[in-house]
């Protein structure tokens, strides 16, 4: 595998790759990777000749500074680990490299950014934009993966190659979970132990949350989701002294196209539909979703 910091370096040496005719994957990352990531990197394997992965935690997507500071950075294992999974190339640039002139471009997602993480983080989503339009223009690849468990960001990122024209196919990838459910995140190593203990409830929830959309409207299943884990209290452990408990901050029923909420279950027609919750948990925020 070979390693760039540099954009230039990189660039040259994507670009003789291409001269031989081989296709390009991208798989956009912002490191402390886990199995999620590398589901990922094996996909994008199976899809084309080599394939570039960007370790970059991209300072414009946070819009808390303590978010970004307490951000896992393990560039050394994710080099390991992105090794074996047999990854081509890595990008692992500086903030300065990649932003050498401070950041004008501004984008727009309508209606998609309005919705669940939109609201709760400004300029998120632009920030993201900004860093996958550049890394589109540097690596110029011909497929580029994303993960299911930022659901919101891949319908972003869609909209992104709508908006721009770019010849890409966007892979969008399963969630990988542990064995007790939990979606992988990087975030989650930020958990207690006890906190980890308990973090599969939001898995399980949402799993009888589909069982009960069977029968019930999309409002009673909503409610029983965000009553469920606002209402869990788990007994004071040695690690909480205090008890530790979830703090959802929204659980939306959308189209799985649109992200628009849903009233019914019809509603979603042939696009599906699917819930997506955010919660707090011992300060850490985790998402995942769950499709009807
Ligand atoms: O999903 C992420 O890790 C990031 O938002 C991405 C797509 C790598 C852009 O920084």
């Amino acid at each position: 595998m070979q390693k760039f910091t540099t954009v230039a370096a990189l660039r040259e040496a994507v670009s003789k790759e291409k001269a031989q005719g081989k296709s390009v994957g991208l798989v956009p990352t912002m490191g402390a990777l886990h199995d999620g990531h590398l589901s990922l990197v094996r996909k994008a394997l199976e899809q084309n000749d080599i394939v570039v992965v960007s370790v970059f935690v991209n300072p414009i997507q946070f819009n808390n500074k303590e978010d970004l500071a307490k951000y896992p950075r393990t560039v050394e294992a994710d080099c390991e680990k992105l090794e074996s999974a047999g990854a081509t190339m890595v990008l692992i640039p500086s903030v300065e490299e990649m932003y050498p002139e401070p950041v004008k471009d501004v984008y727009h997602f309508g209606p998609l950014e309005e919705v669940m993480e939109g609201p709760q983080r400004p300029g998120h989503f632009s920030g993201v934009a900004v860093v996958v339009r550049r890394l589109f223009d540097i690596v110029e690849p011909n497929r580029a993966y994303f993960g299911e468990k930022d659901y919101q960001q891949l319908a972003i990122i869609r909209n992104l190659i709508e908006q721009i024209h770019y010849p890409i196919e966007i892979v969008p990838c399963p969630i990988v979970r542990a064995d007790d459910g939990l979606a992988l995140s990087s975030r989650n190593m930020r958990l207690s132990p006890a906190a980890r203990a308990i973090a599969p409830t939001i898995y399980e929830t949402l799993q009888q949350a589909a069982e009960m959309a069977e029968y019930e409207d999309v409002d009673e299943v909503r409610e029983w989701v965000m009553g469920t884990l606002g209402s869990f209290h788990e007994v004071n452990t040695e690690q909480c002294p205090n008890g530790l408990k979830f703090e959802p901050e929204y659980f939306e029923i959308v189209n799985a196209r649109t992200l628009q909420p849903i009233e019914n279950w019809d509603d979603a027609g042939d696009d599906g539909a699917v819930g997506c919750i955010a919660v707090w948990l011992d300060g850490v925020r985790l998402i995942d979703i769950v499709k009807f």
